[in-house]
């Protein structure tokens, strides 16, 4: 029998939106989904916007507040670096680690999404673990080969405890910003392949409890019969969560048939 788990919606803002913008967005985001307590929502702006959304959400968040990136260090003279403390002191709970993005244009090794990782676990941040294959990848049959490296080096010998506290997204890099989704199969197939290796490496228990998101091309018009897959918990969606209607309504699409 499938085990419920409650659907978790992230909208990713990468480098868009000033802070002066997200009051707008806030307004027409938190009423178009002002009935909506079935579904998780995390909403993951740049850093310089973090400090004015956690403001307007209030202590009592019923949307909580994600960071897109930090440092795996405490602190000190790292210049243009963020900490984990700094993102707590700002009521943020989950930080992205291992984005493609950060893979891919900023030089992130598995090595230092690790060190990220566990900077986040220790700092009690929640960490969205971003991994996936490239086209390339896909092309010579090597994606799961690709994501059982990337769960491995991030996620080896840490505690069963440590590994329940971390989301995974699984966002094929081919996917991302491109509008070519993965099909539903496709997902489904990657999803259930990941949630049996973190079996291997945390137990079924957790493997089972553990949120799995779908990233790359997210919209209204294709968000339901990806989440209605078995293994999909949800999206971590990019550009379509910049206009708050939409988002919302891939926010509403999460929410389970009854
Ligand atoms: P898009 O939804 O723009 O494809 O981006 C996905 C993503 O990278 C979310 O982190």
């Amino acid at each position: 029998m499938a085990i419920p788990r409650k659907k978790f919606v992230a909208g990713n803002f990468k480098m868009n939106t000033t802070s002066s913008e997200v009051a707008p967005y806030l307004e027409s985001f938190r009423l178009e989904t002002e009935k909506i307590n079935e579904v998780d929502i995390v909403l993951i702006p740049p850093f310089t916007s973090l400090s004015k959304v956690s403001e307007i959400l209030g202590g009592a968040q019923k949307i909580r507040l994600g960071a897109q990136n930090m440092s795996s260090e405490a602190k000190g003279a790292y210049t243009g670096e963020i900490s984990a403390a700094m993102l707590r002191d700002l009521f943020v709970r989950y930080v992205l680690v291992g984005h493609s993005e950060r893979r891919r244009l900023f030089g992130e090794t598995d090595e230092t999404v690790r060190r990220k990782l566990v900077t986040a676990l220790n700092s009690e941040l929640r960490p969205i673990l971003c991994i996936g294959e490239t086209l390339e990848e896909r092309q010579a049959g090597q994606e799961k080969n690709i994501l059982e490296s990337q769960l491995r080096a991030a996620l080896e010998g840490l505690s069963a405890e440590e590994i329940s506290e971390v989301v995974i997204a699984y966002e094929p890099v081919w996917a991302i910003g491109t509008g070519l989704t993965a099909t539903p199969e496709q997902a489904q197939e990657a999803h259930s392949f990941i949630r049996d290796h973190l079996g291997k490496l945390a137990g079924t228990s957790v493997a089972n409890k553990a949120r799995i998101l779908y990233g790359g091309s997210v919209t209204p018009s294709n968000a339901r019969e990806l989440m209605s897959q078995e293994d999909i918990d949800g999206a971590l969606v990019g550009g379509a969560s910049l206009d708050p209607r939409g988002f919302a309504e891939i926010v509403a699409a999460a929410v389970p048939a009854k």
